[in-house]
């Protein structure tokens, strides 16, 4: 047995190699006779009138050991001592199960362990739940308690997965000739739009690193430095609102080419694709992966990351709202807004009055709906809605021809401006297919999206930020809008879609310091805070930079979409909270007054 670290003490070293001769997931019939011996933790315990069973578990898998009457008073003792989670050491014979008593669903179902000798080499005091239990406890539990819930095999299948798609990911550039090239995680802001997490200076005090929100700025310094394909395993920080699937601390498979252009990159990330659906799911992906544009994926899915695993997509309806009498529609229709619609294909029975007030609230609360109009298809063709008395017959019947409505179908709308519809159907959209099971959960579907506006309304900030970041290349042809219409500019990007998320984004970069300069202007940053934070950039951009452009991957995400895991939390070892704090270690915490003096800091209000 090798691979265990090199000891100058000869005598544990001997020790260690000798402590198992086998992993509990390892013995089948064939090992049948032989004395072995195991380490684990006990999983499960029964005592059969003297005879006891115990399930011995490590990360491979689980083997049932026994330990006859015969076995002796003392080691019986121990075996009858033993609780879930104590760590033992077993050795014993191999035989095979006793006809009747074989377990199909276990790899080691077939064989057991007669016990000759245990160790108890750790006792497991007080553990608040067990890996092995059937109901999982609560997710702070979990997260507080992480060293139990990681013994879950659930939590170790997955960790596996991760290890195996950033295997699969760095083998597959080392192949295409990447390098991996480390960047700071104590460097300068980049502007990724969230909050950044801040390093105070001991050194100089009153400055500031901030951690990166991605090495953005670093892989284009390091294409101006001639290394033209470059990657990472990137972490990144963000301070920003998490979701289900975001985290303040997360990674990136992060790359960068030079002397390329957007079909370059999707053609080497389609490929990675390809043998990541291969080699995990055994799926033969057919490339290139399907793309649309953005407006056409707002368009029919009110969405930048649109689920294409199903239809239902939005129908526009504003010509017809504007014909109508009813005053909700023709308002919107009159004042340049969008009346939209989805139908739900045969689900006018899955949806109660009540049902329908519950989800109407829902989009007013959380999507700033004003309300939400629907229409059931009666059997004999009949539109029902207590709006209908407002429409003209003909109308209904342009509107159903409009919607493809047949008998049994479900329609819902929403009148609204362009960006409130979207978001609306969008969020019916998703719901809908989920709760009437229009896909197959364990369909993979990947596509692109490209041609992302150039900027984006910041509601908040009321300014234009860049959809994307500010390094971002206009499209050749769209140079002169930056002049004219900025905003109907679209940029060279890209991102990649997994079943409806957002898996990674990228975008071929400005070269040039002169468009580099209008765009920074575009964004409100004069020419001296644009020399003041990217003067570094800009004066790199003036030596010589090649055309570059690059995609950052949300691993993470990938993780989960393909363990196809509802939470981003579950694909991470030692993951956040929703409030952005680490349950097992109480991180963030509080640091001694010393500290801070140190940094020159101080709290400006006790936060009791
Ligand atoms: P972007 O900001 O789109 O691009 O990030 C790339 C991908 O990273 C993942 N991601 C996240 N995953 C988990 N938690 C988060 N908080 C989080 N934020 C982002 C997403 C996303 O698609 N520098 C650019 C890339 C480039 O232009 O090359 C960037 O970071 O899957
Ligand atoms: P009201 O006259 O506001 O009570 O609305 C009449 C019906 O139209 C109700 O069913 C509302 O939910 C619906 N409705 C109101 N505003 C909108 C809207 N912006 N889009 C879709 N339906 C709406």
């Amino acid at each position: 047995m090798g691979g265990w670290a090199v000891d100058h003490n000869d005598q544990v070293f001997e020790d260690r190699a000798l402590l198992r001769s086998h992993t509990c997931g390892e013995l089948r019939a064939s090992h049948e006779g032989q004395q072995v011996t195991l380490c684990g933790w006990v999983d499960s315990y029964r005592d059969h009138g003297g005879t006891i069973f115990v399930d011995l578990r490590d990360r491979y898998g689980k083997t049932q050991v026994v330990f006859d009457p015969d076995i002796g008073d003392a080691q019986l003792a121990l075996g009858r001592s033993l609780r879930s989670e104590d760590v033992i050491k077993v050795t014993g014979k191999v035989s095979h199960r006793p006809a009747g008593t074989v377990n199909p669903k276990l790899d080691t179902g077939e064989v057991e362990i007669r016990s000759t000798e245990v160790t108890l080499l750790n006792k497991c005091l007080n553990a608040p739940f067990a890996p092995g239990q059937q109901d999982l406890p609560g997710e702070d539990l979990r997260l507080r308690y992480r060293y139990l819930d990681l013994r879950r095999p659930a939590m170790q299948r997955t960790l596996v997965t991760r290890s195996r798609i950033i295997k699969t990911m760095r083998d597959y550039f080392d192949e295409n000739n990447f390098i991996d090239v480390e960047t700071p995680i104590l460097g300068r802001s980049t502007p990724e739009g969230a909050r950044d997490y801040l390093v105070p200076s001991r050194v100089n005090t009153g400055n500031f690193f901030a951690l990166p929100q991605s090495p953005q700025l670093y892989k284009q310094i390091l294409m101006i430095a001639g290394y033209d394909r470059y990657v990472q395993v990137a972490r990144c920080f963000r301070d920003e609102d998490l979701r289900a699937d975001r985290q303040p601390e997360f990674t990136q498979l992060d790359l960068e080419m030079s002397f390329v252009e957007m079909d370059d990159i999707i053609g080497m990330i389609d490929g990675l694709m390809v043998r990541l659906a291969k080699e995990l799911l055994d799926i033969d992906l057919k490339t290139p992966l399907p793309r649309m544009t953005y407006d056409e994926a707002m368009e029919r899915f009110g969405h930048d990351a649109p689920d294409l695993r199903y239809g239902m997509e939005l129908v526009d309806c504003t010509d017809l709202a504007a014909q109508a009498e009813f005053r909700v529609f023709r308002g919107v229709a009159d004042s340049g807004g969008r009346v939209r619609a989805i139908n739900a294909k045969g689900a006018a029975n899955n949806y109660s009055r009540k049902d329908i007030d519950l989800m109407t609230e829902w989009v007013q609360q959380d999507f700033g709906a004003k309300g939400l109009a629907w229409f059931k298809v009666d059997a004999d063709g009949k539109l029902s809605s207590p709006i209908a008395k407002n429409f003209s017959d003909e109308l209904l019947q342009k509107f159903k021809e409009r919607m493809a409505a047949e008998p049994g179908d479900f329609l819902l709308i929403s009148a609204d401006t362009w960006d409130v519809t979207c978001r609306v159907l969008n969020a019916l959209r998703r719901r809908l297919a989920a709760e009437l099971k229009l896909y197959d959960p364990s369909d993979m579907n990947f596509s692109w999206v490209v041609e992302f506006p150039m900027f984006d309304y910041d509601p908040e900030e009321k300014r234009w930020v860049a959809m994307h970041h500010p390094f971002t290349a206009p499209r050749p042809q769209d140079l002169p809008l930056l002049d004219t219409d900025p905003q109907a500019a679209r940029a060279v990007a890209y991102d990649l879609v997994i079943n409806g998320s957002e898996a990674g984004g990228g975008t071929i970069r400005i070269h040039d310091n002169q468009i580099q300069q209008k765009v920074f202007g575009l964004l409100g940053m004069d020419e001296e805070s644009a020399q003041e934070r990217f003067g570094f950039l800009l004066d790199a951009l003036r030596m010589g930079a090649p055309p570059h452009g690059g995609i950052a991957l949300g691993i993470d995400r990938i993780v989960m979409l393909f363990a196809q895991l509802e939470s981003i939390r579950d694909c991470i070892a030692f993951p956040k909270t929703q409030r952005a704090t680490d349950l097992m270690t109480g991180a963030p915490g509080t640091v001694e007054r010393r500290q801070l003096q140190e940094l020159g800091i101080r709290i400006a209000a006790e936060n009791k």
